[in-house]
C-alpha cells in the first residue's frame, strides 16, 4: 500500500533541506499488497484477513484521538481534532462509526463479528499489526505534539482519500457494492484536507530544529510501521503470489 504523503512537502515545510528525501523512499514506495489489491489480484478471503487486522489497528483510534485532544494546548487544534474524532464516532448515527463500517466490509468478505471482536483471543492478530496500534498509542500519549500530528495526521490519515479510490475501483470489479464499501467511501469523502490541516498544526509545534527532526522521524516511522504491517499480512496470508 502506497504512502502517498508528499514527503517533499513535509521536508520543505520543516525547512530541513539536509534531510534526504531518499531516506523516505524506501518506506513510501507502493507496497506489493496495495498494488495487488488495486490490480484485483486479492481474493475476498484475503481482503477479509486484511479487515481483521485493520479493525484491530483502527478500533481504538477514537480513544487515541481523545487522549491527544486532552494534551493539546491550542483551541483551534483541539477543534480540528474534535471534528475528526466525531467523524470517527458518529454520535447519534448508529452503525456509522468507522469501526462499524469496517465490520460491514468484513461481513461482505465472509468475516463475522466473532472473528473481528475475538481476533486477539483467537490468536489472529499479527505482531506487526499490534506494533502499528501500539505506535499510535505512543504518538498520542507520549510523544511531542509535533511528532503526534506528523506521525498520525500527516503520515497516515492524509493518505486515505488518495489511496482508497484505487481500491474501491478494484473492489467494484470484484462485485462489492457501495454499501459494502462505505468504510472506504467515508474516508474518500470526509478526509480530504486532514493532511493539510495536520501538517499546518504539526508545523506550528515543530518550532525548533530538534522538534523538526523529530517530526520528520515520526513521519518516517509511521510509514515504516504501515509498510511493516502490510508485510506481516503478506507473509501470513500468502499474498506473496500476488506481488
Ligand atoms: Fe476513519
Amino acid at each position: 500500500m502506497k504512502l502517498l504523503v508528499p514527503i517533499t512537502t513535509v521536508v520543505s515545510t520543516f525547512a530541513m533541506p539536509t534531510m534526504s528525501v531518499s531516506v523516505f523512499s524506501r518506506y513510501s514506495g507502493g507496497h506489493a499488497c496495495g498494488r495487488a489489491w488495486a490490480a484485483n489480484e486479492l481474493s475476498r478471503s484475503q481482503l477479509g484477513e486484511w479487515a481483521i487486522q485493520h479493525f484491530y489497528y483502527i478500533d481504538p483510534i477514537p480513544q487515541q484521538f481523545a487522549l491527544l485532544y486532552s494534551r493539546l494546548p491550542d483551541l483551534d487544534a483541539r477543534q480540528h481534532l474534535l471534528e475528526n474524532l466525531l467523524g470517527e464516532e458518529m454520535p447519534g448515527r448508529p452503525g456509522k462509526r468507522h469501526p462499524d463500517l469496517l465490520r460491514k466490509f468484513a461481513r461482505a468478505c465472509g468475516v463475522g463479528d466473532d472473528d473481528i471482536y475475538r481476533a486477539e483471543e483467537k490468536g489472529l492478530i499479527l505482531p506487526t499489526t499490534r506494533a502499528m496500534r501500539a505506535w499510535i498509542w505512543e504518538l498520542a500519549s507520549q510523544r511531542t505534539m509535533a511528532e503526534a500530528f506528523s506521525g498520525i495526521m500527516v503520515a497516515l490519515e492524509g493518505q486515505l482519500p488518495t489511496l482508497y479510490p484505487m481500491l474501491v475501483d478494484a473492489m467494484h470489479k470484484m462485485g462489492f457494492d457501495d454499501q459494502q464499501l462505505e468504510f472506504f467511501h467515508v474516508h474518500i469523502e470526509n478526509d480530504p484536507g486532514h493532511e493539510a490541516s495536520g501538517l499546518s498544526i504539526a508545523t506550528r509545534y515543530a518550532n525548533t530544529p530538534e522538534l523538526q527532526r523529530r517530526a520528520i522521524a515520526a513521519v518516517r516511522a509511521s510509514a515504516q510501521m504501515r509498510y511493516s504491517m502490510l508485510s506481516g499480512m503478506q507473509a501470513a496470508f500468502g499474498l506473496r503470489q500476488a506481488a
